[in-house]
């Protein structure tokens, strides 16, 4: 190999090089995985589908989306939070239904992330941002971020919508992302399943009737639930038995309709059900949850007791939930501090590797 190819390569290894990190598990501070932040390049996008806490504007909201160092960062110091994961507000790029404008994208948003929050890596991290036309250049630019930046694994934004109506609607339970799956498996990397608002298309069909259900209040957990069922039952947990999908919000409301599902679905065994095992017990192998943007107590101790503690990792949904009312919601669990710390940071810290 020619000397002068050496050089090149080792200087860009040094400038792109993963993102110093000393981060270990002392400390009591919370560590929260779903928190959106947006670019301006990424505007024109379809509306998120989040309404701002209450007795905040729409333009607080947006200027909150757009800020990491400031107003964010001071959030964070006043309530706790020792570090962020920072992921592209939805629909992100699950949004743009024409590849090449996606993949083009995809690159730009990654990289400027990556400089946003490279002067304080004590206190941010990323999960990259991915089109998901492709999946072979889902899985190289997982790659190039994990490897490149340190990202701390992806978010996806629920299906990518695609074709020119932007109908064509792509899981990513289907055999031609087994490619993806592959190298997330490889990477030991985990993968956020975020909620998004459907494609027009959907909300005349299904939503008309009542269309204050879309987003929080109901369609984003019924859609993407649909979602992480497909990825159970169409075997991929089988295939890549190492995934780990995280699952906001406390998990879509599956785990109360667990019993139910594994029940209705072994009626029909004899219709070639890819999946090898009960629909359960993918979570209690393959699934972690996170309470953003969902603070009940009740449904927590559910949770708990019928996945395990170590599943269940504490996170606000900022700027869409304030962190104020995270702290307040913790602070009034009845909890032991080992159980407490375990919730709000070791959980986290264990299933990102934040510490290795
Ligand atoms: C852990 O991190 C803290 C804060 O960065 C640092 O002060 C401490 O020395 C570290 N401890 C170990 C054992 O590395
Ligand atoms: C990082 O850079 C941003 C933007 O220039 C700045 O606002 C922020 O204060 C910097 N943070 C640190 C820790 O240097
Ligand atoms: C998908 O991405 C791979 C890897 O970047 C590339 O080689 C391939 O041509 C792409 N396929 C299509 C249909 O664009
Ligand atoms: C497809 O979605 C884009 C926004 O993502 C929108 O601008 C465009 O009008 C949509 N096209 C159709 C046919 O609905």
């Amino acid at each position: 190999m020619p000397c002068y190819y050496l050089v090149f390569v080792l200087s860009v290894s040094v400038l792109v090089g993963a993102v110093p990190r000393k981060w270990n598990d002392t400390g009591v501070g919370s560590v929260i995985i779903e928190e959106a932040y947006s670019l301006p390049q990424l505007t024109e996008l379809p509306p998120s589908g989040g309404d701002p806490p209450l007795g905040q504007t729409t333009a607080q909201l947006h200027a909150n989306l757009a800020d990491i160092h400031t107003q964010r960062l001071a959030s964070m110091d006043a309530t706790g939070v020792d570090f962020m994961v920072l992921s592209c507000a939805s629909p992100c790029l699950q949004g743009i239904s024409d590849p090449v404008l996606a993949d083009s994208l995809m690159t730009s948003v990654n990289d400027e992330t990556a400089s946003l929050i490279s002067n304080n890596s004590m206190r941010f991290g990323a999960f990259a941002a991915l089109s998901m036309h492709n999946a072979s250049a889902a899985a190289e630019e997982l790659r190039r971020t994990v490897d490149g930046y340190g990202f701390l694994g992806a978010l996806v934004n629920d299906y990518q919508q695609s074709g020119s109506d932007n109908a064509t609607l792509l899981y990513y339970d289907q055999p031609e992302y087994d490619v993806f799956w592959d190298a997330v498996q490889e990477l030991d990397v985990p993968i956020y399943f975020h909620p998004r608002i459907p494609v027009a298309q959907v909300t005349a069909l299904d939503y008309a009737h009542a269309p204050w259900l879309l987003g929080a209040p109901h369609q984003f957990a019924v859609e993407l639930s649909s979602h992480v069922a497909g990825l159970c039952t169409n075997g991929v947990f089988d295939r890549f038995p190492k995934l780990k999908i995280i699952v906001g919000h406390l998990g879509e409301r599956i785990p109360s309709d667990l019993w139910r599902i594994d029940d209705g679905l072994s009626r029909k065994l004899a219709s070639g059900i890819p999946m090898k095992k009960p629909f359960s017990s993918y979570w209690k192998t393959n699934i972690w949850e996170t309470t953003s943007g969902n603070f009940a107590t009740d449904l927590l101790h559910f949770h708990t007791s019928i996945l395990g503690p170590e599943r269940i990792l504490y996170s606000v949904d900022y700027p869409f939930v304030t962190m104020q009312q995270g702290a307040e919601w913790v602070d009034s669990l009845r909890w032991s501090e080992g159980e407490k710390l375990g919730f709000v940071r070791g959980n986290a810290i264990r299933l990102l590797g934040l510490d290795r």
